[in-house]
């Protein structure tokens, strides 16, 4: 039987909320449909946020939301959605599936919508073809308490009362579809425009994050920290909060984007590949992280994960575009393998976003017109929400062993532990096996005989059981009962193909 050994008498760093944070493009049926359908649909809304959406998502706990984009953000002009719908520009949407994009979410809507959501804001600025003043402005509208040109104009579109920005992305994938630029050229601009993402007198200061790396792109990470961390006074609160960093785990191929591979029909090796690959987080945190502590050994800037989750081939039939992908057990994996990932590294990584957060990529949900349903990913977040702004506990799991050959072995179980304020423990397990159950005894370096489950949740499956519109509930959330109580600690036995949660508490 392995064993899962917690230390709970000492906290670790505070698992920001924002590690399960989202990501919402203007990419396929992502806004329109799946999060905005207008306030004359017959879908049922508020302000044209669709209900059934909001309040999944809120009992998911979404703590923020990123948006508009990934490269739509760099060719984004936020005064195009602004101001009375129908004087909105249309224009096509170049970059995802050549639709007509007509500005009818904007900046409006979007803090509309984190309103409703009670979520924080992530905005990613225009550096790749925007103007460094016309990132300042859109700052200015957003932000400015007072009389202004900016605020003035605002006030004229109906919302007189300035909102919050609570992260600002200065650029996006600035190496590829964000201008093709070389690191240190991105990092002087970045340099320039963060000077005027202002800090408006009586706001809380927003935190800037920059452009960081693709994949291992190790080079990058080192070039824009040697120019852009600096030690400024703690008036000027710094050149940068957060460096991003952007891995997609494609399941077939390593970097062959026209071969990616299907959602749902897969063989158990690539099952275990993906799954590999989707580990391959951890050495990147460490990689980057070690760069970065040479700069900041404080760990103040946060590694700001803002584009992460599995990347497949389309669902047949639909617009190549729009990358609308279905979301398996094999899915529920790969989040839980990530989560479990960044809450142990949540002394470095401060915030991450999945791509994307409905109908696009790794989604939490997908709609179908006034249809909706939740994915297997979806489950995942909601049973881990109880980690949000927990304290990590040192956790190690002996005698589990590996799954997967060769290049594709990876640990069985993987696991991580927090608590809470009010002292519950919350221990989170994904079993990666397509055959076996494990067996585990868990117990505390302190007071182990005192903690009793309070609450076990769990999701498991066959590698590719998903949901769809006509059998929406062939995975689900369930109760676990599979634990018992002995002398020696609490025995769990966890199912193949599973995400487990165990609430401990006395
Ligand atoms: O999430 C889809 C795209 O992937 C984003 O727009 C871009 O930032 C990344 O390449």
């Amino acid at each position: 039987m392995a064993k899962l050994i917690i230390n709970n008498e000492a906290k670790k760093s505070t698992i920001a909320p924002e590690i399960y944070g989202h990501f919402s493009e203007h990419l396929g049926r992502c806004i329109y449909e799946g999060l905005y359908v207008g306030e004359n649909s017959d879908i049922p809304n508020v302000n044209g946020m669709r209900t059934d959406v909001v309040e999944a998502l809120k009992e998911m706990k979404i703590p923020v939301l990123r948006w508009p984009g990934g490269c739509f953000a760099d060719e984004y002009h936020w005064m195009d959605g602004i101001g009375p719908k129908e004087n909105r520009k249309k224009m096509i949407n170049t970059h995802w599936g050549g639709v007509v994009e007509d500005n009818s979410f904007g900046t409006h809507e979007f803090f509309e919508l984190c309103r409703q959501l009670g979520c924080k804001t992530y905005v990613n600025g225009n550096l790749g073809s925007g103007t460094v003043r016309e990132m300042s402005e859109w700052v200015e509208y957003i932000t400015f308490n007072g009389v202004s040109p900016m605020a003035d104009l605002r006030k004229a579109n109906g919302h007189e009362a300035p909102w919050t920005i609570d992260y600002f992305g200065v650029g996006n994938e600035n190496w590829g579809c964000g201008g093709n630029m070389r690191p240190e050229h991105y990092a002087d601009e970045y340099r320039r425009y963060q000077t005027y993402v202002r800090n408006y007198a009586g706001n809380q200061p927003i935190q800037k994050v920059c452009c960081g790396p693709n994949v291992d792109d190790y080079e990058w990470t080192k070039k824009v920290m040697e120019t852009c961390f600096d030690h400024c006074e703690p008036r000027f609160h710094g050149l940068m909060d957060g460096l991003s960093l952007h891995y997609y785990t494609l399941p077939e191929t390593e970097d062959n984007w026209d071969i990616k591979g299907s959602a749902t029909d897969f063989t158990e090796d690539i099952f275990y590949q993906t799954l590999k690959r989707s580990f391959f987080m951890e050495e990147l945190i460490n990689r980057h992280g070690a760069i970065m502590d040479q700069y900041d050994p404080d760990k103040n800037i946060g590694l700001i994960v803002d584009e992460w989750g599995i990347w497949s081939d389309v669902e047949p039939g639909t617009n190549p575009g729009f990358l609308y992908q279905q979301n398996t057990m094999r899915d529920a994996l790969v989040a839980g393998i990530t989560l479990n990932i960044f809450n142990k590294h949540s002394d470095r990584v401060k915030m991450a976003c999945i791509a994307q957060l409905i109908n696009v990529l790794q989604s939490v949900m997908l709609t179908d017109g006034e249809k909706m349903i939740k994915t297997p990913t979806y489950y995942v977040f909601h049973m881990m929400r109880h980690h949000q702004g927990a304290s990590l506990l040192g956790s190690e799991l002996v005698g589990s062993g590996t799954v997967g050959k060769d290049k594709n072995e990876l640990p069985k179980v993987i696991e991580s532990v927090s608590e809470d304020a009010d002292g519950v423990i919350t221990v989170t397990l994904t079993n990666n096996s397509l055959e076996a159950s494990e067996e585990i005894e868990i117990s505390l370096t302190a007071d182990s005989t005192s903690y009793n489950v309070k609450e076990a949740r769990f999701i498991a499956g066959a590698m590719n059981a998903h949901n769809t519109f006509d059998q929406p509930e062939v995975v689900e959330e369930k109760d676990f009962d599979a634990f018992e109580k002995d002398a020696d600690g609490i025995k769990v036995t966890i199912p193949a193909c599973s995400v487990v949660t165990l609430r401990l508490a006395k």
